[in-house]
C-alpha cells in the first residue's frame, strides 16, 4: 500500500505539492471515484489510479538501456546540457538515473534506472563486473601493451600514482596506413576516464570510444545512438 500523492507523484504526475493540490481539487480519480485525501492509501497491485482522465500505473522500478550517443553528459539534470536520462520520453518514473557515467563524447550501453541496489552491484569494484568497451586508438597497440594493461597500468603521475587492477586487451585490428588500431577493452572498475588514461600511460590516445556490456547486459546491436528500449525480463534475471 501507498499513498495517493506519492503514488502519483513517482509516476511523474508532477511534485508532491502539485499533486496534492490535484488530489483536493478532485483531479485523481481510485477506481473510478475522486478521492479528495492526500494520504489516502492506495494498492499499486490491484486499484486504478487516474490523474485528470489519464491511467497511471504503478511501477516501483524502470530499466532501460539506452545506446548513449556522444554529446549527452551521464547525469540526471544539467542546466546547460543534454542529458541521458532526458532522452527516455517514455519513462514513468521521474528518479531515474544511470548506473555509471560514460565521458561525454563516449557512446554505448548505459543502463537506466531507478535501483539503486542493482546499480551499487554493477557499479561496486568489489563486485568485478566485468565492463568491456571497444575503442579506436591512434597509435599501434602492441603486444607489450597487451602485457602492461594485464599487470595493471599507472594512471597517475611519477609522484602520485595510481594504479588500475589488471585488464584484458585484444588487438582487433591495426592499420598500419592511418596508424589506428581497434580494440577491446574489458575492466572491472570505473575510475575517471579510465580507458581513456590507460592508453595515455603507454602513449596512445583513445579516439572512439564505445561500451559494449556490463555483466551479462550486452548492448543491443538494434539500437543506435541514440536509441533506447526497455529490459526484457531475462536480463533483469540474469543482472
Ligand atoms: N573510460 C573512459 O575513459 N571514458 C568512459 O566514458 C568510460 C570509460
Amino acid at each position: 500500500m501507498i499513498r495517493l500523492d506519492k503514488y502519483v507523484a513517482d509516476m511523474g504526475g508532477g511534485t508532491r505539492q502539485e499533486v496534492k493540490k490535484y488530489i483536493r481539487q478532485g483531479r485523481v480519480l481510485v477506481d473510478g471515484v475522486p478521492v479528495k485525501k492526500p494520504e489516502h492509501k492506495v494498492d499499486e497491485d490491484r486499484q486504478q489510479v487516474e490523474l485528470d482522465g489519464r491511467k497511471i500505473r504503478y511501477c516501483r522500478f524502470e530499466y532501460y538501456m539506452l545506446n548513449k550517443p556522444a554529446g549527452v553528459v551521464s547525469a540526471t539534470e544539467d542546466g546547460a546540457e543534454q542529458t541521458v536520462v532526458a532522452l527516455i520520453a517514455d519513462r514513468g518514473r521521474k528518479d531515474l538515473f544511470p548506473a555509471g557515467r560514460l565521458d561525454k563524447d563516449t557512446e554505448g550501453l548505459l543502463l537506466i534506472t531507478n535501483d539503486g541496489a542493482l546499480a551499487h552491484r554493477l557499479l561496486s569494484p568489489r563486485r568485478h563486473v566485468d565492463k568491456c568497451y571497444y575503442a579506436r586508438i591512434q597509435g599501434i597497440v602492441t603486444g607489450e601493451d597487451v602485457r602492461r594493461f594485464s599487470l595493471g597500468v599507472n594512471i597517475g603521475t611519477a609522484e602520485k600514482e595510481e594504479w588500475t587492477s589488471p585488464g584484458r586487451l585484444e588487438i582487433l585490428g591495426v592499420d598500419e596506413g592511418s596508424g589506428i588500431s581497434e580494440i577491446r577493452l574489458t575492466i572491472q572498475e570505473g575510475k575517471y576516464h579510465q580507458v581513456k588514461r590507460m592508453f595515455e600511460a603507454v602513449k596512445k590516445k583513445v579516439v572512439y570510444l564505445r561500451r559494449e556490456s556490463m555483466g551479462s547486459l550486452v548492448l543491443d546491436k538494434k539500437l543506435k545512438p541514440g536509441e533506447y528500449r526497455r529490459l526484457t525480463d531475462e536480463e533483469l534475471r540474469d543482472l
